[in-house]
């Protein structure tokens, strides 16, 4: 057994005889290429090379599997081994992860021997934010970066444009940042809730963009940007009404639930539109993907039903229906971001086989679900089935436990020959409007959620984890993080409403048992 809790679990590890002493005089010796890993270790540190008193060592290796590392600490040393610059930034996030935990002699860390050997089961880890329904801003997305970095998540999904608001800056289509970034209300109405707070207008300037793609890269994160097209789009048409199909005027919405709006597939115009609008905003993001949602355009399929452009397009293409039109429209969509450097992803519930085989499918709802399961030969696939992975849900059904427990293999997905990249966690933002309601849902499942993605199936045990966790609890009461102290699904279920409304205390009864663990933290 390690003594240290680490979350996600390392994969393979032993204890070794002996301590080494760690302290701010030890000096961290790094490769150029493993320039992130040791800054990440020096700024814990606070260290002060010059009174040299040891070193931790990152050497670079051949042969290590991609985001590989391995840990070993002994009375000669520290070492870290890594053949590529992520693998040494994990080996750094362990570190410092038992560093932290280690017995403090005279303001040095006593570190106890061991050895670990570690790598991800999935390359993909990925934590989403809503940013469209609620607007968190630079400082949040930059304190979420730093806990995914800690629970080693890869890839930061980053929902920009819906219904509600659309949230980068053009220069190109200046009403996008006037019209589409501002609705009349704060809060969304729905689910019991009525409209709250006054004209909302937000958006992130394209510096601040590249400043939060800065600080993800420093951590290894991956960000990749969502524009939610054709359906999801009345921010865009209330902005351009002249993109829809029948050009009439809309608002951008102020409440929850799925609308009609949508780009006419039928009309060069859009497409000329769409390729300017991603020429501009592809060199913002350096990540090779890019996201094009696709997701819950039915009720638009109606409306291009009735438009003589759209009806043109399917007869000349030879198109059945209106599925079959949003085939067309996404291949066309995938040919301009192709030409800027990108690969696309898109919902489940728009793809079929006419898609080209690079576009890369994102599992989220199980209504065709045998479908999904084909896919996953026909292309790469990511898997965030909204009833594990949906974190805005509320705890009473997505408890902790049930997202520990996702299995692949049971879901259908462990088949030879399919593609899965991996995982992703969303935190759809209808109700989550602060940073508290934001963490709330977020945590502790994102514990869970890391070490599903991170650690092979034959190395997880609830119990074992449920027991780690209480470090990283203790951890966020100190940085001041909000989570929900109710993990196992002991809430109210009778409301009808399956989203929590975020605030902490609100949505459980606490029992006195609770109560006194709380306020023991
Ligand atoms: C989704 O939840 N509509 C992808
Ligand atoms: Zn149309």
């Amino acid at each position: 057994m390690l003594k240290y809790n680490i979350i996600p679990k390392p994969n393979h590890y032993r204890t070794l005889e002996g301590t080494y002493t760690v302290s701010s005089g030890t000096q961290v010796l790094c490769a150029e290429e493993f320039i992130t890993a040791g800054n990440y270790l020096t700024t814990y540190l606070k260290t002060r090379p010059a009174e040299n008193e040891g070193a931790i060592k990152f050497k670079k290796v051949g042969g290590m599997e991609p985001e590989a590392y391995s840990l070993k600490v002994s009375p000669e040393g520290i070492f870290v081994e890594a053949s590529d610059a992520r693998g040494a930034f994990y080996g750094a996030v362990t570190l410092k992860t038992i560093l932290m935990q280690a017995t403090k002699k005279e303001g040095k860390a006593v570190v106890n021997g061991l050895f670990i050997q570690d790598a991800p089961q999935y390359g993909y880890r990925g934590v989403q934010m809503d940013e469209s329904r609620h607007f968190f801003g630079v400082d949040i997305v930059k304190r979420v970066l730093d806990n995914m970095a800690m629970l080693k998540l890869n890839t930061f999904h980053w929902h920009l444009s819906d219904d509600q608001g659309y949230r980068i800056e053009s220069k190109v289509f200046p009403l996008l940042n006037t019209v589409a970034s501002t609705r009349k209300y704060a809060g969304l109405q729905g689910n019991g809730l009525k409209h709250r707070g006054g004209e909302y207008t937000h958006y992130y300037k394209q510096d601040e963009i590249r400043e939060i793609v800065a600080y993800a890269k420093k951590l290894h994160i991956n960000v990749i940007p969502e524009i939610d097209i054709p359906g999801h789009t009345m921010a865009i048409l209330a902005a351009y009404p002249e993109l829809s199909c029948s050009g009439e005027p809309v608002e951008v919405v102020c409440e929850n639930g799925i609308f009609d709006g949508i780009l006419c597939a039928g009309s060069e115009e859009v497409y000329t539109f769409l390729d300017k609008f991603f020429a501009e905003l592809c060199p913002l993001f350096d990540s090779r993907y890019f996201h094009i949602g696709g997701d819950e355009a039915v009720k638009g399929h109606r409306l291009w039903e009735k438009c003589p452009k759209c009806s043109a397009v399917m007869q000349q293409q030879g198109l059945k229906n209106a599925k079959e039109l949003q085939g067309y429209f996404m291949s066309r969509v995938n040919e301009i971001l192709k030409k800027y450097g990108k690969t696309c992803i898109a919902w489940n519930d728009c793809i079929n086989d006419s898609f080209d085989s690079s576009i890369i499918c994102q599992y989220w709802i199980s209504h065709n679900l045998a479908a999904v399961r084909k896919q996953a030969y026909q292309r790469d696939l990511i898997l965030s089935p909204d009833r594990y992975f949906y974190f805005d849900v509320k705890y009473a059904h997505i408890p902790l436990k049930k997202v520990y427990k996702f299995n692949e293999v049971k879901a259908g997905f462990g088949k030879p020959g399919q593609r899965i990249r991996g995982l992703e966690c969303e935190h759809w933002a209808e109700w989550l409007d602060t940073e508290s309601a934001l963490q709330f849902s977020m945590f502790p499942r994102l514990f869970a959620f890391s070490e599903v993605a991170w650690t092979q199936l034959e190395n997880r045990r609830y119990r074992d984890f449920y027991k780690r966790l209480d470090w990283y609890k203790t951890y966020l009461n100190k940085t001041g993080v909000n989570y929900s102290r109710v993990e196992k699904g002991m809430l109210s279920t009778k409301q009808a409403i399956i989203y929590h409304l975020g605030a902490d205390g609100k949505e459980y009864k606490k029992s006195e048992q609770l109560k006194a663990k709380e306020s023991s933290f």
